[in-house]
């Protein structure tokens, strides 16, 4: 009789040390997606605070952030919204900038995507600064939506993007760190 699989999310998450660039530990998620049982764990486990809230739509942010909040909008029967780098979405778009590590990145979502008093879950692979979350959740509010929680499958918390994030007055919910 095989033993069964007692494997976590975590376990699931590779480690690439020095990439993009020296010093950096790059949390690869590619081996939690390509996994049946690790993906399923993973998407489900994202939901599991939020069952029995009113969620009108799912709001992921490019481009790890597609591929959890694309499955998480199909097992909530909600629509999914993207929030994406400058100069991708097709239609009339709003802006937010935010920093980086070194200088500024902006991030945009097509304006008829919320509507005033929607109720929005961010979902997105890692938070780390939490600058990506943040210029997500302005966007979001910017539109009149009402951000209901920042979903994550990994928290860097010496990073500080939890206090950024809980500072702004949201709730933060992650798998991981
Ligand atoms: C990564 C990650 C988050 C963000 C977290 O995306 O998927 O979106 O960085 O960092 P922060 O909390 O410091 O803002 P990245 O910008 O590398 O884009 P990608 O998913 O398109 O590769
Ligand atoms: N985005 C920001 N920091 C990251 C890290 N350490 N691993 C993967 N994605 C990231």
């Amino acid at each position: 009789k095989r033993s069964r699989d007692t494997r976590e999310v975590r376990d699931y998450i590779r480690t690439i040390v020095d990439f993009p660039k020296e010093g950096i530990i790059f949390r690869d998620v590619t081996t939690l997606f390509a996994d049946a049982r690790g993906f399923r764990m993973a998407v489900d486990q994202l939901l599991s605070p939020y069952a029995g809230e009113a969620i009108d739509k799912v709001v992921g942010l490019e481009a790890r952030g597609f591929i959890l909040g694309g499955a998480v909008a199909h097992q909530l029967s909600v629509g999914f919204v993207p929030i994406r780098k400058k100069g991708k979405l097709p239609g009339a778009v709003i802006s937010q900038a935010y920093a980086l590590e070194y200088g500024e990145a902006v991030v945009e979502i097509h304006d008829d995507a919320l509507k005033a008093g929607d109720r929005v879950l961010i979902v997105d692979d890692l938070l780390a600064t939490g600058g990506t979350a943040a210029a997500g959740i302005s966007l979001c509010a910017r539109l009149g939506a009402e951000v209901i929680g920042c979903a994550f499958v990994i928290d860097l918390p010496e990073l500080g993007g939890r206090k950024l994030l809980e500072g702004m007055g949201h709730e933060v919910y992650a798998l991981t760190s």
